[in-house]
């Protein structure tokens, strides 16, 4: 029988380690599935997704909050707690550690839970907002620090306005800096990663399409296949807190941790 460490090692193509270590710039376009393994849970799975519980119509959109702002606070909230909760997985800090081997690295996210900034990535393109921030509806300040209590959704700490969760809903733009420098990340790298994105949300969906047009090497990192899956250079099918560590430790083998 194989132990379970040697069962687990995914097959890294030599191609790609050499892409990696002679990359010049590496941009990661991650989703949900990063933070699968920290226990953050992810959207479109069957079951265990959450809009396989929930209807995003009426939690994730503007008319939802306008119709029922408390009831769409408190879900914010829930999840707020749920991550505040997870660590950061193997998955996030071999992110972190290609950040600081490669000459240029360019993280874009579509997560809200800071997660890969608490691994240790220096700067993240958050393309949906993050779950840490609310913001005003009256007087546009962008905060960090509210009282939850009487009041629900809290009031502004600057100018008492309604203030709401600092993401992006469905019918609503990308911050506009955001995905511009997401955009001008995709045309400038030469090996892309998408992992753990389902891939059917737009504008993001588009970045690995852009990166393969703009020349870059496109790696998908995913268990499951999705609709760039047939597009890419390369595949990993697995999860994203073994496969990750692995390729870190395939292509930087001299500075690897010695194995227990
Ligand atoms: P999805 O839930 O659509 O997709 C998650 C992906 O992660 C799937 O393709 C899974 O197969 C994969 N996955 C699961 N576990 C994994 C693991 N351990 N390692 C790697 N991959 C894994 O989530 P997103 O693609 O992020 O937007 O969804 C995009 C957007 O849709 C979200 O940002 C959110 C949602 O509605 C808004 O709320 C605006």
């Amino acid at each position: 029988m194989m132990s379970e460490s040697l069962a687990d090692r995914i097959i890294i193509p030599e191609a790609l380690v050499e892409a990696l270590r002679h990359a010049e710039h590496v941009a990661v376009l991650t989703g949900a599935g990063i933070s699968a393994e920290s226990g953050v849970p992810t959207f479109r799975e069957a079951q265990k997704g959450l809009w396989a519980q929930y209807n995003p119509e009426d939690l994730a959109t503007q008319e939802a909050f306008e119709r029922d702002p408390r009831r769409v606070w408190e879900w914010y909230a829930w999840r707020r707690k749920l991550i505040a909760r997870a660590e950061p997985n193997p998955g996030h800090l071999a992110l972190a550690q290609i950040e600081e081997r490669v000459p240029r690295f360019s993280l874009i996210t579509q997560n809200i839970d800071e997660l890969h900034f608490r691994a240790g990535c220096k700067e993240t393109i958050e393309l949906h907002g993050s779950i840490g921030r609310s913001r005003c509806l009256s007087c546009d300040e962008v905060t960090r620090e509210w009282v939850e209590g009487d009041e629900t959704p809290p009031r502004c700490p600057n100018c008492g306005g309604m203030l709401r969760p600092d993401v992006v809903w469905f019918g609503e733009a990308l911050p506009f800096d955001a995905l511009a420098r997401a955009v001008a990340a995709a045309h400038d790298a030469d090996l892309f990663f998408s992992v753990g994105t389902s891939g059917v949300v737009y504008p993001a969906a588009a970045l690995p399409l852009e990166a393969i047009e703009y020349g870059a090497t496109a790696v998908e990192i995913n268990p499951e296949e999705t609709p760039a899956t047939v597009m890419m250079d390369f595949v990993l099918k697995g999860p994203a807190g073994r496969v990750l560590p692995q390729l870190v430790a395939a292509a930087w083998p001299e500075q690897a941790a010695p194995q227990q």
